[in-house]
């Protein structure tokens, strides 16, 4: 279908040529003026309509929704806001959109309730900046990868392992719920799967990739994973995006290096790239804040906050030292945290990371060195026998962005520690080989994607930055 987009009009000069244009009616003032949106840019095309030009039944057909088809001649615009606008001379209505049924009215919705209705939502501006600006950002990793030679594996969803060791799968199965096939002794029997044994969703590709790094020795995987972690706050998704990469010849200070460089060129990327959608997204946020006590709005907006990331090195410290931190605050002190710390070896929450990263750095974080007893099992030894060679990187706004560790690549201690922690050595036989065979350093980390989008469109909910999202009791659309 012949049409021009809206994005490339506001750019050309107005000399009363004709044009087509298609889109969303987003208002219609005065039965003239129509405010139309096709999805190419955030701005409206203002198209006018001379009166009494057009059929009476077509212009009450004009109303908020609806798709339509417009001709005219595009002219310099005497209105303020805009170069352009289109001087119509024919119109085709190509969807009605009733406009006592449908749900976006031309004013500002909660968030919470577009949230209900995530199946129009994309016709706002919000999310439309919010999907554009994730796009971008999928598109800039994998080019970030692809420049530095990594190779792009696909790893498997559906898997018979649980990389994690922490139980949080969802089980993909075709027996019936209703007689169950048993074994002798009254268990499931998985014999008669589908896949001939127990399977469930991924929640980490990391034991594939680095079956891959073994031999490419830099690979990534960027897909989604599932957790069946009932957690229902503003950071947690039970479906979510990650991307993974896996280097060889590598230890845990070159894996902080590629976790930086890539988290600052994913934030650099948006900032050039998205200038629209990123320019939109800090006034949003600046109108939100607005609602908030003073003394609680940020001081730096969007765009200054992201190139302050840019701007500074991440401190790096270890989990002893934050520990030390964190006990001798004056928030621990006061009794300011909900868990209080007091010894070693405590799971950091999120409260206590972003004390550290936005009261006490003010700025990006990366925590090294964790006790062993709060991290997974492939995860490096350290020589004092209590921790391990982890690093979780803490961004403002969100904690922990980034997981990962250099892994443990000597065979006899990665047993000890699956069997110390109970992870089934005989289903992982093929995770082992690679320690058999010609084993060596090597590192990798998950960034999740969700959180990546959640700061630099400095949205607050992470069911905003994906377009369907599932979290406990919801799987709508
Ligand atoms: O820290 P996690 O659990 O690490 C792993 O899965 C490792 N296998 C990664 C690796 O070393 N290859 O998860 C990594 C990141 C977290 O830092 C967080 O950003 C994100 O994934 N994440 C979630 N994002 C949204 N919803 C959830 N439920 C998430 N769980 C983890
Ligand atoms: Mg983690």
């Amino acid at each position: 279908m012949d049409r021009t987009k809206i994005k490339d009009l506001l750019t050309t000069t107005p000399a009363h040529q004709s044009v087509t244009v298609m889109g969303w009616v987003r208002t219609f003032r005065n039965t003239q003026f129509i405010a139309l949106n096709d999805g190419s840019t955030l701005q409206n095309l203002q198209c006018v309509v001379a009166l009494n030009s057009v059929d009476e039944q077509i212009i009450k057909r004009i109303t908020t929704g609806a798709a339509i088809k417009l001709t005219g001649n595009l002219i310099a615009s005497l209105g303020k806001g805009q170069a352009v606008e289109l001087v119509v001379n024919q119109i085709e209505i190509l969807g009605d959109s009733d406009a006592t049924a449908y749900p976006l009215q031309p004013k500002k919705h909660s968030l919470e309730f577009l949230r209900e209705i995530a199946h129009l939502r994309f016709r706002t501006n919000t999310f439309a900046a919010v999907f554009k600006v994730r796009h971008a950002l999928a598109f800039a990793i994998h080019q970030f990868f692809n420049e530095r030679g990594f190779v792009y594996l696909h790893t498997p969803v559906i898997t018979g392992s649980d990389a994690e060791g922490a139980g949080e799968m969802f089980r993909v199965s075709t027996l019936p719920f209703d007689n169950t096939p048993r074994t002798d002794d009254g268990k499931v029997n998985f014999k008669e799967d589908f896949f001939g044994k127990e399977t469930n969703l991924t929640v980490s590709g990391q034991l594939e990739a680095e079956l891959g790094a073994m031999a490419l020795s830099e690979v990534y995987t960027f897909g989604p994973t599932f957790r069946a972690e009932n957690s229902n706050t503003t950071r947690h998704l039970a479906e979510f995006w990650m991307i993974e990469p896996e280097v060889a010849f590598a230890d845990l200070n070159d894996n902080m290096d590629l976790a930086e460089a890539l988290l600052k060129y994913a934030i650099n990327y948006a900032l050039t790239h998205c200038v629209e959608e990123i320019e939109f997204l800090k006034n949003r946020l600046i109108e939100e804040e607005k609602q908030k006590p003073q003394d609680e709005r940020s001081e730096m907006d969007l765009i200054q906050k992201l190139q302050f990331c840019l701007d500074h090195s991440f401190e790096r410290i270890t989990y002893t030292e934050a520990i030390d931190i964190l006990r001798n605050s004056n928030h621990n002190k006061k009794k300011k945290f909900k868990y209080l710390i007091d010894a070693w070896g405590a799971d950091l929450q999120s409260e206590h990371e972003r004390y550290l990263v936005e009261k006490h750095f003010k700025k990006p974080v990366i925590l090294t060195d964790y006790p062993k007893q709060i991290k997974a099992f492939y995860m490096r030894q350290n020589d004092d026998g209590k921790t391990v060679r982890a690093m979780d990187i803490l961004f403002p706004g969100i904690g922990e962005i980034v997981g990962g560790s250099q892994r443990e690549e000597r065979l006899q201690l990665l047993q000890q520690r699956m069997d110390e922690m109970h992870i089934p050595a005989q289903e992982l036989y093929w995770y082992l080989d690679t320690r058999r065979f010609g084993t060596c350093p090597h590192a990798g980390f998950g960034l999740g994607f969700e959180r990546l989008v959640l700061f630099i469109t400095g949205m607050t909910n992470i069911r905003d930055v994906i377009p369907f999202p599932r979290t406990p009791h919801n799987a709508e659309f």
